[in-house]
């Protein structure tokens, strides 16, 4: 292994993967070859992948991996790059106003407007947006999460971001960073991002777990939970995502589930629990219909 230490970033896809694990993550072996290829190619990763498939979850365990905050934008509609970026601290900005102004007042001097003017963009008036605050930090890790629900103007902003690792200010210039943030973008694929971002990008779909992860993650994330319950709730919940549910249940149900069949006391996965439980696996009413109707099949 070259480079590996416990501190720095990982030597290779294997020591990613033990670094991962350290943290809780429970990574499969192409998704530690593509976070640890990310990292090395400072380019950004793209997840894609249904709900509740571990996106969020690595970019917060990169960051625990890398010893660096996770700073993180919440993509939704209509989110612009003042959002994504910085905001005047306009109440601030006010009062420097009002200070100036009383002084000059006091000493009976004419206030200089041009100068007025380049105090109060002062980069102490910055309020940094998530996109702005990765760059100024290094090392960082920036998630930006469910860029599907932002606009095609909001990606275009974002490219243009991840190309440069810099931004200009018209007030105060440009700001770059001294080592690029790690990027992960997530995505539930409720519409395609635009290839010209993707190709920027390395990308990552991210499956449900196969049953001895999902098994494991369970052990992992509640380590209160038996094995023999966890191995039921995991293979419960894997017969429920071949049923073409509305909402097919993630491994973040998968944890709700067990951790609720915990609370109540079940130490195994039967008829009478899984029925008392399910709201914490399945969120649609027909979905809950459909599954209660053959819970003694699914729990075999
Ligand atoms: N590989 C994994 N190892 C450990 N925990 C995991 C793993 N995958 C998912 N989880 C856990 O499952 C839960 C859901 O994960 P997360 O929120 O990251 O999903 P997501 O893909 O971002 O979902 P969404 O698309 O709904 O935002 C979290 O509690 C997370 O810690
Ligand atoms: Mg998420």
């Amino acid at each position: 292994m070259t480079g590996s230490t416990t501190s720095g970033r990982p030597g290779s896809p294997a020591e990613l993967a033990v670094r991962l694990r350290a943290t809780g993550y429970l990574p499969d072996d192409g998704l530690a070859t593509a976070a640890f290829l990310a990292l090395r190619m400072d380019r950004p990763l793209f997840c894609e992948g249904e709900p509740g498939t571990g996106k969020t979850a690595l970019a917060q365990a990169m960051a625990q991996v890398l010893d660096a905050p996770l700073i993180r934008l919440q993509c939704h509609e209509g989110i612009d790059a003042s959002q994504a970026l910085y905001d005047w601290d306009f109440p601030r900005q006010l009062l420097h106003l009002r200070a100036l102004e009383a002084a000059a007042g006091a000493s009976a001097e004419k206030l200089d407007a041009d100068v007025v003017e380049a105090s109060l963009y002062d980069p102490r008036f910055l309020i940094a947006r998530p996109v702005l605050k990765a760059l100024q930090t290094s090392p960082s890790v920036l998630l930006v999460d469910e860029v599907d629900r932002a606009d095609d103007e909001f990606e275009a902003f974002l490219l243009e971001v991840l190309t440069e690792h810099a931004v200009s200010i018209p007030e105060v210039g440009e700001i770059r960073a001294k080592t690029p943030p790690l990027v992960v973008l997530t995505s539930n694929r409720t519409r395609d991002v635009h290839d010209a971002l993707k190709r920027r990008c390395l990308y990552l779909w991210l499956d449900h777990p196969d049953l001895t992860r999902e098994i494991a993650i369970l052990r992992s994330r509640l380590p209160g939970v038996p094995e023999r319950l966890a191995g039921q709730v995991a293979a419960a919940v894997r017969r429920m995502r071949e049923l073409e549910l509305l909402k097919p249940p993630g491994v973040a149900e998968s944890l709700d589930w067990a951790r609720a069949l915990q609370l109540l006391g079940a130490d195994e996965l039967d008829v009478a629990s899984a029925a008392a439980s399910l709201g914490a696996v399945l969120k649609y009413r027909e979905d809950a219909d459909r599954v209660r109707a053959q819970l003694d099949t699914l729990l075999i």
